[in-house]
């Protein structure tokens, strides 16, 4: 029975959408009148649409906007606050998956495995040997972003002997890790640089022309946080001129789009934005999305706010 009170803004992934549907009547802003959005106090949405003044202006009656996803820089959070509404995410229950891709990406990209399943695959073997790649093992990390994620990459690479280290907006006094005050220092000194950071107008182009021809000619660079971090153009010219030595990405600009200019790439490996797409942390985003749906509706207090 739909009492109006939840409403889903962009497409959900399907298991959410039919128990918001089941539990709450819950339908998508699209298809509701003036009328019906009215009633509204929490909306559920996603990275990939969000929640802008736009359809807050649609909905006022909202108190919580519900976000599935531990990266709300699709939402306008400043907009949402300054009307009274409040935001959570799902933090947590997808780190492991998240760092898990990146450990990928950066042994998939130094090893050039895709690129050597593809030499497999179009019958090279028979006439000679890939390209030597470089070694996992022992390389210098520098991770950008040292949070939940970037502290779980961390983890994963230091039993690859790696030499951590990182830069935040400030040191963190709870690790080890050499930080860098900038991203140019963290970018000189290691032999792959690894994206953790939240995506938002803060680390907007972070990662630009200067800061990949510090990372070098045999730097690597891995994306799982946002395309927005790194500044493609820069990086697809960087490719290009062999500035830097290769990318592993599993989040891009203008997603779902690609830049054409990477597709034909050995050097780069490219993932349709998979880092936590695995049944088990799905699954645990819904569970944390449906909780905090209800928590805000029995007492007007979120598990998760951001
Ligand atoms: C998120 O939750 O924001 C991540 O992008 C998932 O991969």
């Amino acid at each position: 029975m739909s009492d109006g009170r939840v409403v889903m803004v962009g497409t959900l992934r399907a298991e959410l959408d039919a128990a918001l549907r089941n539990r709450y009547g819950a339908e998508r802003l699209d298809d509701l009148d003036a009328f019906a959005a009215a009633d509204a106090v929490v909306a559920v949405t996603s990275g990939v649409c969000g929640v802008r003044a736009e359809h807050l202006d649609r909905l006022p009656g909202l108190g919580a906007i519900v976000n599935f996803g531990v990266g709300y820089d699709s939402t306008d959070v400043a907009e949402a606050a300054r009307r009274g509404v409040a935001v959570s995410n799902t933090p947590d229950v997808l780190t492991d998956c998240v760092a898990d891709t990146a450990v990928g990406l950066v042994i998939d990209v130094m090893r050039r495995l895709s690129a050597a399943d593809r030499f497999v695959r179009r019958g090279e073997w028979e006439h000679g040997v890939p390209a030597l790649a470089r070694r996992v093992t022992g390389a210098r990390v520098g991770i950008l972003g040292l949070g939940r994620i970037g502290l779980a990459i961390a983890h994963r690479l230091a039993a690859f002997d790696a030499t951590i280290s990182y830069h935040n907006r400030r040191e963190r006094d709870d690790v080890d890790y050499a930080y860098a005050g900038s991203v140019l220092d963290l970018a000189r000194d290691c032999d792959v640089l690894v994206v953790a950071a939240a995506g938002g107008p803060q680390s907007q182009r972070l990662v630009d022309a200067e800061v990949l021809d510090a990372l070098g000619p045999s730097g690597f660079l891995v994306n799982v946080a946002r395309g927005t971090v790194v500044d493609e153009p820069a990086m697809v010219a960087a490719l290009e001129d062999g500035r830097i030595a290769g990318a592993g990405l599993d989040v891009f600009a203008d997603e779902p789009r690609v830049s054409a200019a990477l597709l034909d790439r050995d050097d780069v490996v490219l993932l349709p934005h998979l880092g936590s797409a695995t049944v088990e942390t799905r699954a645990a985003m819904t569970e944390l999305v449906l909780t905090n749906v209800e928590r805000f509706l029995s007492d007007g207090t979120l598990v998760t706010p951001v």
